[in-house]
């Protein structure tokens, strides 16, 4: 490639170079400078207007950052638009459910399967195609054990279930990067574990970043955790590391209901 692709001599799955985004007056992701290792599950965590969600939105391209640069995988996409960016594996799940709530689970899940399947798309052999889809999204259905309800229409089963149907669409995408906003708010203790168990099992050549409030979910999934207050990264390390730092406690962890 040209122009803007430079190639980093890093392990990591993506990097961010002093990344700074202002609304207005307000500066919502302030000269953030940050690393997610390839293959890891990374935790963001942060007070409600933190940035974490606008973090994502420049890292997927649906914001342009004022200042700074998204390198992934070696390659600089700070000007990419978002197509561009899923084509390259980077996904991202929604707060709000992105399937179509009149088909199946199964075909919403075939359908991501088919999409990844992309320019490999043998038209000789459709029917093999659309097979391996199918039994992809069987295979997805069963690991979250919603395999009984994977042939109704994903308006018909519950909001909880409609998140997990979510996720599992972002998988069939078998992304490299996955950027996961709050997968687990709005759904049941017993819907979390099962998210949980989901992500736990996820392919090591997909990087994970998780972002959720419940610090539970984070502290218990995630092997490294980065801390945003006020659009800055406070802190990044071990949740070890992240609970006995003293600020990060000052600024977020004190204010919740620690366990
Ligand atoms: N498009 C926008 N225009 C104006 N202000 C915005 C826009 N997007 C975000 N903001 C502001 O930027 C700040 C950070 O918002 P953001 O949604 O990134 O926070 P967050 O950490 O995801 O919060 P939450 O935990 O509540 O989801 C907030 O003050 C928000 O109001
Ligand atoms: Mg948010």
């Amino acid at each position: 490639m040209t122009g803007h692709t430079s190639i980093e001599p890093t392990g990591a799955g993506l990097s961010l170079h002093g990344v700074r985004k202002s609304f207005g007056s307000y500066t919502a992701v302030d000269d953030v400078t940050l690393d997610v290792l390839q293959g890891e599950l990374l935790g963001l965590i942060g007070p409600n207007g933190a940035g974490k969600t606008t973090l994502f939105n420049i890292v997927t391209g649906f914001v342009r950052p004022d200042v700074g640069r998204v390198v992934f995988e070696g390659a600089d996409v700070t000007r990419l638009k978002p197509d561009q960016r899923v084509r390259r594996g980077l996904v991202r799940t929604f707060q709000k459910s992105m399937v179509f709530p009149e088909l199946s689970a199964e075909e919403n899940i075939a359908m991501a399967a088919r999409a990844r399947q992309g320019s490999g798309y043998a038209w000789w052999r459709p029917a093999e195609r659309a097979a391996e889809a199918l039994a992809e999204g069987s295979r997805l259905l069963r690991a979250i054990g919603l395999e009984r309800r994977g042939a109704l229409p994903v308006g018909a089963l519950s909001h909880g279930e409609q998140r997990m149907v979510d996720i599992l669409v972002s998988l069939a995408l078998r992304p490299r990067l996955l950027l996961m906003d709050e997968p687990t708010a709005g759904l049941t203790r017993e819907e979390t574990a099962r998210v949980m168990d989901l992500v736990r099992a996820h392919d090591r050549s997909t990087t994970v970043v998780l972002i959720a409030h419940d610090l539970d979910v984070v502290f218990s999934l995630c092997e490294r955790i980065a801390v945003l207050n006020l659009g800055a990264l406070l802190a990044v390390g071990s949740p070890e590391e992240i609970r006995a730092n003293p600020e990060v406690r000052t600024a977020y962890l004190g204010s919740h209901r620690e366990h």
